[in-house]
């Protein structure tokens, strides 16, 4: 039997890693543990909870507004006690946290191999996002698997020096967890009026904290106020930066619902209802074009970039002006919004953990 920890630290962090887990549970030769940091806790129990997925270990490490480098040095020293414990086999991560980071150089330290789920996604810009980037950066530095999403990801790895029999294109297990919900019977859960377009909104990104952040909560209040026949929902995330700021701006606007963030499947109800999507998250951006669902991020660039060639992404930033002209013509130009509203699906076919397990099984067995 090999010993392989799966570890979660965030919401899309185990939605993620919840197809990787389940499929490594078939398996007899290998024995799962999984490893929750709880870098977030509610948002991370949420998807557990729904996969039905039982951390083995919790570190319960989250601290209300936690900063970088605090949460950084606290995830080292918790996660290198529970290495020398454990003795994994192997290790993954998936994604870009701090959780992602301090996981890798853990590893490096005792000298367990590690693997990347979601490896080579690049911005080539250290700053953007923020610190997301250097996370992902740092950690394929350390990674002895990379399991690439997208050709394209591995043609970042390759341009870094990774060696092309160290990465593996599986596709994205958002895509995986995506399939195995969407089938589902799905209910939002929040009250929304049949005759309203449904404009669904998601923003937490650390790079927008401060003005662009505001900026984007009126570009938001404006379209609301200006289009009584959409209804904005927003279910809001619990980092003060973002949550302060969005109930005092939007708050108290007729055609705009904040809410708590929504269980996985709530949201994916969301997401099919919607008919526009506003959103700096980077699993938005990998769903929604394989649900047919436009989406304006709010960023002014993306390691995301296949669904933005093929047309059905746009980049929109947080500029209050510009958001508001993009969204405004999607909800008046029929043919602009028919462009976008395809169902392609650029980030994987729901085979990415069975890829993911293969590599590991051909490796160990
Ligand atoms: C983190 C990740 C980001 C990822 C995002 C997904 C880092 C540095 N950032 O950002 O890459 O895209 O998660 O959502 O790894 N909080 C709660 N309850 C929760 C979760 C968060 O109250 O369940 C609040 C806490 O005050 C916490 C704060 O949000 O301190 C920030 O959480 P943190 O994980 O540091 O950053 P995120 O902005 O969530
Ligand atoms: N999501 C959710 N509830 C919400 C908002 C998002 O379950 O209220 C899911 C969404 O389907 C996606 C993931 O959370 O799979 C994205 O997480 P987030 O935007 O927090 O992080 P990112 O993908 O930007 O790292």
């Amino acid at each position: 039997m090999k010993k392989i920890m799966c570890t979660v630290g965030t919401r899309p962090e185990a939605i993620k890693m919840a197809p990787v887990i389940l499929e490594l549970k078939k398996q007899n030769w290998a024995q799962v543990r999984v490893l929750a940091t709880a870098q977030h806790r509610e948002m991370l129990d949420q998807v557990m909870n729904f996969f039905d997925i039982a951390p083995d270990i919790d570190l319960n490490i989250m601290k209300p507004n936690q900063n970088l480098t605090e949460l950084t040095a606290r995830l080292l020293l918790e996660l290198d006690k529970v290495l020398l414990e454990e003795q994994p086999d192997v290790v993954l991560a998936q994604g870009d946290t701090t959780t992602v980071f301090a996981m890798a150089l853990a590893c490096f330290y005792r000298r367990i191999p590690f693997g990347h789920v979601e490896a080579g996604l690049r911005t080539w810009d250290m700053h953007n996002p923020f610190p997301e980037e250097a996370n992902r950066v740092l950690a394929g530095r350390l990674t002895r698997w990379h399991f690439a999403p997208t050709e394209s990801s591995k043609g970042n790895l390759l341009r870094e020096g990774i060696a092309a029999e160290d990465i593996t294109v599986t596709g994205n297990t958002v895509i995986d967890a995506l399939l195995m919900t969407a089938r589902k019977e799905l209910n939002i859960g929040v009250e929304i009026a049949a005759d309203k377009r449904l404009v669904l909104v998601t923003s937490h990104r650390r790079e927008n904290f401060g003005e662009p952040f505001k900026n984007i909560c009126e570009a938001l209040k404006c379209l609301a106020e200006r289009n009584p026949d959409i209804q904005i929902l927003y279910p809001v995330h619990p980092n003060p930066n973002v949550h302060d700021v969005a109930h005092a701006t939007l708050g108290s606007v007729d055609n705009i619902i904040l809410c708590q963030p929504l269980d996985y499947a709530p949201f994916i109800a969301a997401m099919k209802r919607a008919y526009l999507i506003i959103s700096d998250s980077g699993g938005v951006q990998e769903e929604a074009p394989a649900l047919g669902i436009p989406v304006l991020v709010l960023r002014e660039e993306t390691e995301r970039p296949e669904a933005v060639d093929m047309g059905v992404v746009k980049l929109v930033g947080a500029n209050k002006q510009t958001i508001i002209d993009e969204a405004q013509r999607l909800l008046d130009d029929v043919d602009a919004y028919r462009s976008m509203a395809r169902g392609v699906s650029p980030y994987g076919d729901g085979k990415g953990a069975e890829r993911i397990v293969d590599v590991l099984k051909d490796h160990f067995i």
